[in-house]
């Protein structure tokens, strides 16, 4: 897998997901294994150039977060090349553009001719970019306004004259927020629209034969991954290794998902303070715990954590309530029933076959 010069030891993808693809995630995800590229959360160029403390810590990196992709966006072509060129200069490995949905203003007057005149536009823009740095443009996009709308193979082919080095594309549409399904065919269309360019397809992938199912159904290059990393890590590994071989690996041990939620912890309070570490991480507790089997006080708990010491504590409290629930070789006595998100992950082999997964809050409609 290669996008433009930088070679990839990896064909699958972390999505970048704003408020949760911090670098704490990223090293994670990265020792979990199987993934190389990852993107960071969307970065405002304009914030970026004028060195907004904000914008500066949601690209901070460290050397073991390589390849690092950081995703721009912003509609002023001399910010967004200015952008990529100090997103080069500072060692960063590719930009990546979000072109969340590219033609909102011309869907709505109706699309036809003024559709080309954003596209072109749009195309000028990512030439400046591309011409400005030696390190690999790519564009994230949606497939289009709407299923009537689906403007994304056009526009990766434009896009590709314009010189991107790949297109990733979540195969929804702006209207379908994330309800529905992901649209396979809608992808196949962008794989099949662009000529040379590496298209990475995106949307519900959490398991890995899904992962499995985007790459036969869509002949994508590559597939990036969102919501499944959070609910769980090991996807990327597992997903790897299902795609070359064709054999799933077990499922992590409990006392795995333990170690590695202690390391997110640890490198939570590493990068934000032990305070807002904590805090933060009061959100990413209960993506593990879906897991654990019951979790009831864990859950309460991890939701008022402040600091490291309460965490492990808890933690020594939450193996001995989890013990009730647990048979002499360590299994969860078979009563013990998942809840149906979990089930769910378990069961449904395919993307196509995917009930919903959980959004988290935040402004996530344009995305
Ligand atoms: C909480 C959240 C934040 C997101 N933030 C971004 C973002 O910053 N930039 C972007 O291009 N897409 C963003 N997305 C979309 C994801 O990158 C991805 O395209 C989408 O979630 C579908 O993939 P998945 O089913 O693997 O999660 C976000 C999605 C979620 C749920």
């Amino acid at each position: 897998m290669q996008f433009g010069s930088l070679q990839l030891n990896s064909n699958l993808f972390l999505s970048p997901l704003a408020g949760y693809t911090n670098l704490p995630f990223r090293l994670t995800l990265r020792e979990v294994g199987g993934l190389d590229l990852c993107t960071t959360d969307l970065v405002n160029a304009r914030s970026l150039l004028e060195k907004n403390p904000k914008a500066l810590k949601l690209i901070e990196t460290c050397p073991a977060d390589r390849p690092l992709a950081v995703q721009l966006f912003g509609s002023v072509p001399e910010e967004m090349r200015d952008a990529a060129a100090y997103l080069e200069s500072i060692g960063i490995s590719s930009v990546d553009i979000n072109m969340g949905c590219p033609v909102r203003k011309v869907c709505k007057v109706g699309g036809g001719s003024a559709m080309m005149t954003e596209m072109d536009k749009t195309a000028a823009l990512v030439k400046g970019m591309v011409d400005a740095v030696k390190i690999p443009v790519t564009a994230k996009m949606r497939l289009g306004w709407d299923d009537d709308n689906l403007t994304a193979p056009d526009l990766a082919r434009v896009l590709e004259d314009a010189g991107v080095s790949a297109i990733f594309v979540h195969g929804r549409t702006r209207e379908q927020g994330f309800g529905g399904r992901v649209n396979l065919a809608g992808i196949r269309a962008v794989v099949k629209a662009v000529k040379h360019i590496p298209v990475i397809g995106n949307g519900d992938v959490t398991t890995p034969q899904a992962a499995k199912m985007m790459f036969n159904d869509t002949g994508c290059a590559g597939v990036s991954i969102g919501r499944g990393a959070f609910y769980n890590p090991w996807i990327f590994r597992h997903a790897a290794h299902y795609v070359t071989t064709g054999e799933l690996l077990p499922e992590p041990s409990f006392d795995e998902r333990l170690r590695v939620m202690c390391r997110h912890l640890d490198l939570m309070i590493e990068v934000f303070g032990e305070e807002h570490g904590c805090r933060m991480f009061r959100k990413i507790g209960p993506w593990y715990s879906k897991r654990f089997g019951p979790a009831n006080d864990f859950n309460k708990r991890i939701v008022r954590l402040t600091n490291k010491a309460e965490f492990y504590e808890l933690l020594d409290n939450y193996r001995q309530w989890r013990a009730q629930f647990v048979d002499e070789n360590g299994n969860l006595h078979a009563r013990y029933q998942p809840p149906p998100m979990v089930a769910s992950f378990m069961q449904e082999p395919g993307v196509a076959q995917r009930q919903s997964i959980p959004v988290p809050k935040g402004p996530v409609e344009v995305w």
